[in-house]
């Protein structure tokens, strides 16, 4: 859960989270295409001049770090694809000692990366696998292939990186056995974490499945005991089956609307940033950095999106409202 701040009790609503959470998006290309993510014909990708340089993102992040930003997620579509990514956390882990930087990876390359990226500063790492079927991950991801993404998930364990987390994002008729990730929890240190389908660019009601329902049928493996969670910044909560090296957990944006607690701020890779997943204008700062801004205005930037964001309270646009064309998922990094 956000910590939460009431520094003037008299403008601010009482439980206003701490916004201390930048997810960045460095490039919105991917070498899966998962089916609940892009279409089948794919996504246009940005042309490279309009892609931030690490520069230009590091200088975004100092700035955001001055604003109040003390974790840092790096995203994509998915990172991995993007040269020079372990340079980059090592320039993001220097920012300050106290910013704290992660990763959401598809895991399909974190084999060849997890030992460097531990040693430029990551902290931890969240490993998208939504199936451990052999054929149903090459259907959810139309391209991948699982064992490529248990060893990047095994790799991040090996080189150190806690907690490694799974996501896995539950599809009705396709990959809606949760049990074989509860098995593996029993087995590893992992954290797998079922989340709710978001409709972003398919009919709402295609796919989903209620976490309530995940959490049911994991119990045919035993009794869910709830505990704190492993160090996380994100929405979800945290179960261990009885004698659990790992845990099960589950994020639930759709039954469970949690933006109430949303202590996030975005950037993607084109230099938009957005209050909300589902923020359709994001507000772009591009020209401000590439114009040579000073650090100080650009903290004052961040600082009225912030101020906005913390105004919107609870009232963002519905989960699954329909992200403008272009505007998928792959684009903003989840
Ligand atoms: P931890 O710091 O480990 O808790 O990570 P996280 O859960 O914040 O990050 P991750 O990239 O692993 O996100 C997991 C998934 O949760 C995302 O891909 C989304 O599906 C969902 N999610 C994360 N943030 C939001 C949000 O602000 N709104 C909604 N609706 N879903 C979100
Ligand atoms: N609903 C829920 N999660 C999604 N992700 C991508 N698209 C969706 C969606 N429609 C998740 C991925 C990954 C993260 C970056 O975003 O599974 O874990
Ligand atoms: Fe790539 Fe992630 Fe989208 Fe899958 S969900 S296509 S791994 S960006």
């Amino acid at each position: 859960m956000a910590e939460t701040q009431n520094k003037n009790p008299d403008l601010m609503p009482t439980d206003t989270p701490v916004i201390d959470y930048l997810r960045i998006s460095i490039t919105d290309r991917c070498n899966l295409r998962c089916v609940y993510c892009m279409p089948a014909d794919g996504v246009r990708s940005l042309p490279h001049d309009e892609i931030l340089s690490y520069e230009e993102l590091e200088l975004f992040t100092r700035a955001a770090n001055q604003a109040g930003i003390k974790r840092v997620r790096v995203t994509g579509g998915e990172p991995l694809v993007r040269k020079g990514v372990e340079e980059f956390v090592r320039k993001l882990s220097r920012i300050d000692s106290e910013l704290k930087v992660s990763l959401t990876t598809n895991g399909v390359l974190l084999d060849h990366y997890a030992a460097d990226l531990k040693k430029a500063g990551l902290t931890r790492v969240n490993v998208s696998i939504d199936t451990l079927d052999p054929e149903t991950y090459r259907h959810i991801t139309r391209v991948g292939s699982v064992d490529d993404a248990m060893r990047g998930l095994h790799a991040a364990i090996d080189a150190g990186l806690e907690p490694v987390k799974i996501n896995v994002v539950v599809l009705r008729g396709v990959n809606d056995d949760p049990l074989p990730f509860g098995r593996l929890s029993l087995q590893l240190p992992v954290h797998v974490r079922f989340i709710e389908y978001m409709p972003y660019f398919d009919d709402p009601g295609k796919w989903y499945v209620s976490n309530d329902e995940i959490k049911e049928r994991l119990a045919g493996l035993g009794k869910l005991q709830e505990m704190e969670s492993p160090e996380g910044w994100g929405p979800a909560s945290y179960y261990r089956l009885p004698g659990a090296a790992g845990t099960v957990g589950f994020i639930s944006p759709v039954s469970c609307h949690f933006c109430a607690s949303c202590n996030r701020l975005r950037i993607t890779s084109d230099g938009k940033m957005r209050t909300c997943l589902f923020d359709n204008n994001g507000f772009s700062v591009k020209r401000e950095i590439r114009e040579g801004s000073s650090p100080e205005h650009l903290r004052g930037i961040i600082e009225g999106q912030l101020a906005r964001k913390r105004a919107e309270g609870d009232h963002k646009p519905a989960v699954g409202s329909r992200a403008r064309a272009g505007d998928h998922m792959s684009r903003i990094g989840g």
